[in-house]
């Protein structure tokens, strides 16, 4: 296992220092961990404990839920929607990165029906954004009573979507590989996008399961990636011989970089097994997040080497994370 190397996602942003400063928790200040000394882990450029002292010794304030407008729903299968929301030109710029997703709530409804969503596309010259919406359960079927023209509360910039961004980020001029299954493909858009910028040529396994077809095909032509269709994973939740083959006969290949596997934690796990150490690895982040903000502790997550708590703000390789976890 590697040796743990912690960061948070807001350091350095304009929503740090936040409340886990207040309370003594910080991420990677030692001194707002109640320390008398500075040992910053992963320092930024900026010293948080400092703009935690200019700042009156309080948090920043923090993200606020914005009034917007659902201009398009767009039923592509029986229980998978395509919202397109309107937001304030700043919004849209802040949720280009791969990771990046909001809070959406229904205007008439509770706080705590706020549930997050990934952004899957972005249109900064339009300020749009898309996301793939299953609606599935209490919160999704809230949302879906919007309908077009109607205001809906979008809340964000968060972008702790995926473990392993760095990886995501260093990955250039030669093959990457994407694993996705189901509404895992609404995600990887955004690191489809990052990885063709770098130069890569982007192999993409999926499994479309339970859709009968990709609903990303357009961007995946656009960003001229090669596209396998195979399932991921057999009923005893192990990986099947022929995906197996197909990817590492990719590695074995190609030059390749980074896999990132967009899809449930065993799913991803098995993937982490059979790659191995030598190749950089990127998953999306599955933890059930409710504020978003480190402070409901709803995202922790445990494996037999460290509880992780706050996963919606701490970014760690993927690795530490999925080994050693218990995911049936
Ligand atoms: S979602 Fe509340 S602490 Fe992470």
């Amino acid at each position: 296992m590697n040796y743990e190397v912690r960061d948070c996602i807001d350091a350095g942003t304009e929503y740090c220092p936040c409340h886990l400063a207040e309370s003594g928790e910080c991420i990677l200040c030692s001194q707002l961990r109640e320390k008398k000394f500075c040992d910053c882990i992963n320092w930024k450029g900026v010293c948080i404990y400092q703009e935690f002292v200019w700042n009156g010794k309080k948090a920043k304030e923090g993200r606020k839920e914005i009034e917007c407008i659902l201009l398009k729903k767009e039923f592509i299968y029986n229980e998978l929607a395509l919202f397109t929301i309107s937001v304030p030109h700043k919004l849209a710029k802040e949720l280009t990165s791969p990771g990046s997703f909001v809070f959406l709530r229904h205007p008439d409804s509770q706080h705590f029906f706020a549930t997050p969503i990934s952004i899957m596309e972005v249109d900064v010259e339009e300020n749009r954004i898309v996301l793939a919406l299953e609606i599935k359960g209490i919160k999704t079927k809230n949302l879906n009573l919007i309908n077009e023209g109607d205001k809906i509360l979008v809340k964000g910039p968060f972008w702790n979507g995926i473990f392993g961004l760095k990886n995501i980020y260093k990955s250039k001029d030669a093959s990457s590989i994407v694993v996705a299954r189901g509404i895992g493909q609404a995600p990887i858009v955004p690191v489809i996008k990052k990885l063709y910028g770098n130069g890569n040529k982007i192999y993409i396994i999926l499994d479309k399961s339970p859709y009968e077809n990709t609903f990303i095909k357009k961007i995946i032509d656009s960003c001229n990636c090669e596209l396998i269709t195979t399932s991921v994973i057999n009923d005893k939740g192990e990986i099947p011989a022929e995906f197996k083959n197909i990817l590492l006969s990719i590695i074995k290949n190609k030059n390749v970089n980074l896999v990132h596997s967009s899809a449930a934690d065993i799913i991803n796990y098995n993937v982490l097994n059979l790659i191995g150490e030598s190749i950089d690895f990127s998953c999306c982040n599955n933890a059930k997040m409710c504020c978003g903000e480190g402070v409901c502790g709803s995202c922790s997550v445990k494996n037999k080497y460290f509880n992780i708590e706050r996963s919606c703000k701490l970014q760690i390789d993927p690795r530490n994370i999925l080994e050693g976890r218990k995911l049936l």
